[in-house]
């Protein structure tokens, strides 16, 4: 017999706007530790014991509702092909059908005494998290599946149940979505080199840039605990984010005083040239992370507008990690901003105006939070981040020195001219 945490006989079609949780073969003291974690006003905590076919019964017989979190305990006598039933009842909640791989989920594996394995999905990437049980806190959960937007899931759980239980093989889904070849990927890192490049024939800085936007994007994606080859299309991403620059005017690009109005609605532009000249076959993806690398979290970027999680996880890493760098480096036209002020910046970019120190919120939160603790972390890039700001604080000291002279000679030289009239 399954239960609800009530210990009412399981017998629920949730309506209400709570998660729905599913807690699997537990035993009481794990279930004890866990059932805390749930307050019961924003969760709908179901132990399903160890009977997965009763429940599946259940379900098709429209009596329950597909979850949005499952938690088992991998230390028992739970099969990979469990697992992989237990996965595909998460990837369930939408249908089976191409355009569900952008649904999300996020389902909890207690791998062992020590430590929990937490799977969110989104936009067809699986981020996979493992916290130790130490860490293991409700807010853990709700930032991971704040991130993979699992609010959308209550939407899905609408769906009937029918079209609902269908097969789904997650090997060929996390296949499908290695859309290029080991072969092909090498092929693109060559060609985005070359790219950058040209680039950098056009604009040294912004060839410069690209290569540095691609350090803290790789940087996050590992804390993120993206997997490899996510990583590599990041990367790529990164390096091809600014493409479309090529095809604007030399002047506005290398532009080196504040652009005006007319230079900045064509610049504007470059992401749309950029995720143009990309083709949709393969790169589709790698599309929607140039075309929407500066929209803004709260719907004010540009060029859709796009609000919160419809920006797509690989744009929002760039629009954070192009940020950052273009504070902390050398543009002719901005002073160059500290780490730690750039950090500071960032955060309060996560900050609608009204709440004090906000600036609006232009980042997803959770990922500023995680890039200013690894980027602080790494010794390497905030080495050359201070090396680079030292540099740049030189070079500004001595265009003002050499500023300063320039006026007194004028004076001078005026001076003089007035001393001859009269002379
Ligand atoms: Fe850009
Ligand atoms: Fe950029």
């Amino acid at each position: 017999m399954c239960y609800n945490n009530n210990g009412d006989n399981m017998n629920i079609n949730n309506q209400n706007n709570k998660y729905t949780i599913w807690l699997y073969n537990l035993n009481s003291r794990e279930y004890n530790l866990l059932i805390k974690e749930f307050p019961k006003e924003h969760f709908e905590v179901i132990d399903i014991m160890n009977d997965y076919t009763k429940f599946e019964t259940l379900q098709k017989q429209k009596l329950l509702d597909k979850p949005d979190i499952v938690i088992c305990d991998m230390n028992t006598e739970i099969t990979n092909e469990l697992r992989n039933i237990l996965y595909k009842s998460c990837c369930g909640l939408a249908k089976v059908t191409t355009k569900s791989i952008d649904d999300p989920f996020a389902s909890i594996f207690q791998l062992n005494d020590e430590k929990i394995e937490i799977m969110v999905k989104k936009n067809k990437i699986y981020m996979k998290q493992l916290i130790t049980k130490k860490d293991f806190s409700i807010q853990k959960i709700i930032d991971l599946c704040q991130l993979s937007n699992i609010g959308k899931l209550q939407k899905l759980m609408k769906i009937e149940a029918d079209n609902i239980i269908k097969t789904i093989d997650l090997n060929q889904e996390l296949n499908s979505r290695k859309s290029i070849s080991y072969v092909s990927r090498e092929y693109l890192f060559k060609l985005a080199h070359t790219l950058n490049e040209i680039i950098s024939l056009k604009d040294n800085y912004t060839a410069g840039h690209c290569q540095r936007v691609a350090i803290y994007s790789e940087a996050l994606g590992h804390a993120l605990n993206l997997s490899n080859s996510q990583i590599e299309d990041l990367i790529l991403a990164a390096y091809l984010h600014d493409i479309g620059k090529i095809g604007l005017p030399d002047a506005v690009i290398t532009k080196t005083s504040k652009l005006n109005d007319l230079e900045f609605n064509l610049m504007k532009k470059h992401v749309e040239l950029g995720s143009s000249i990309l083709p949709t076959e393969q790169l589709g993806y790698l599309k929607e992370a140039v075309r929407g690398h500066h929209e803004k979290y709260d719907g004010t970027g540009y060029p859709d507008g796009l609000k919160g999680e419809n920006i797509s996880l690989f744009a929002q890493i760039l629009a954070i990690a192009d940020s950052f760098d273009a504070m902390t480096s050398q543009r002719s036209y901005n002073k160059v901003k500290s780490a730690e002020e750039a950090f500071d910046d960032l955060i309060r970019h996560t900050k609608p105006k009204d709440i004090e120190g906000g600036l609006g919120m232009f980042y997803n939160p959770i990922l500023v939070d995680k890039f200013v603790e690894t980027i602080s972390n790494s010794k390497t890039i905030m080495e050359n981040l201070h090396h680079a700001k030292e540099l740049a604080d030189q070079k500004m000291l001595l265009n003002e020195q050499k500023e300063m002279l320039q006026r007194e000679m004028e004076i001078q030289n005026e001076k003089n001219i007035g001393g001859n009239r009269y002379a």
